[in-house]
């Protein structure tokens, strides 16, 4: 494989983000294409996004690989959770699909995760020895769980029961939004949240990403943890970056579990 730049994709619930990587630096070569997600964000109109971008850099990218985020379980290229999009997400042969549409391999993964890879690899966790956990307050709340540089894919803590319901409908940046929530109203489900996930992982580093995370210095530092918090460094980039080293990284171990022909749907809390 040549050096030329990865493009990651990142699809979010309001755009859908992607950048040629440089993966030696995790810096993005050109600026990124930023296309509103469809009012109706079902895998085919996004795929059609997704084929724009692609061809926007098309020049840079060559024949090479695409990764792509979805806020969804990613489990061997299969969606199988739709929390925050569409249903039609939820066991569908994303891999394939996107693949054939786009004409050139693919690699999806879950948004968290993604950019908990990002922030491993290039960001605010660089190298870290030990276990680092990535929260991404958004509209949900995802989770990425890193431990000496290698994901444990698809934890999906931010549905957590807490209070007796689920974590991410109290403790997001979204729910803050949509309450009209102060930071300081907010830091009570958050530190809850946060206490809870500590107390369940051990971890030995917590990054904060998420557009909120701009706003890191109203909140964090008043958390009451053991462990050590602190914000994303990619920030808007991170989901793209992440796909990008990932899709790479998948070629490289191309052998994974086979598809079940039958797949047993999500969890239905999912899919609320
Ligand atoms: C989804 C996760 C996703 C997170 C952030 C949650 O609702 O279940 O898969 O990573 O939101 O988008």
């Amino acid at each position: 494989m040549t050096n030329a730049p990865v493009l990651g994709i990142d699809i979010g619930g309001s755009g859908i983000k992607g950048a040629p990587v440089n993966l030696e630096t995790g810096e993005t070569t050109a600026e990124r294409l930023k296309i509103a997600t469809p009012e109706k964000s079902t895998p085919k109109s996004v795929i059609k996004v997704c084929k724009q971008i692609v061809d926007h850099f098309a020049d840079q990218i060559g024949d090479g690989p695409v990764g792509i985020t979805v806020p969804a379980v990613v489990m061997h290229g299969v969606t199988r959770s739709a929390a925050n999009i569409d249903k039609g997400w939820i066991d569908f042969n994303a891999e394939e699909e996107f693949s054939k549409k786009l004409g050139r391999p693919v690699f999806l993964v879950n948004d968290a995760d993604a950019a908990g890879v990002a922030e491993v690899k290039y960001g605010a966790a660089k190298d870290h020895p030990g276990l680092v956990i990535m929260t991404t307050l958004g509209t949900g709340i995802g989770i990425a769980i890193v431990h000496r540089g290698v994901l444990i894919p698809n934890a999906e803590l931010g549905h957590l029961e807490m209070n007796g319901k689920d974590a991410e409908k109290q403790a997001s940046a979204g729910v803050k939004e949509k309450k009209g929530m102060s930071f300081a109203e907010w830091l009570k489900p958050l530190n809850q949240y946060y206490t809870m996930l500590e107390n369940l992982l051990w971890p030995d580093l917590i990054v904060v990403g998420g557009g909120i995370s701009r706003k890191h210095d109203q909140f964090l530092p008043k958390l009451k943890l053991r462990t050590k918090i602190i914000p994303a460094e990619l920030r808007n980039n991170a989901g793209i970056v992440g796909a990008a080293w990932l899709a790479v990284d998948h070629l490289k171990h191309p052998d994974r579990v086979p598809v079940d022909p039958e797949p047993v749907s999500a969890d239905p809390q999912l899919k609320a």
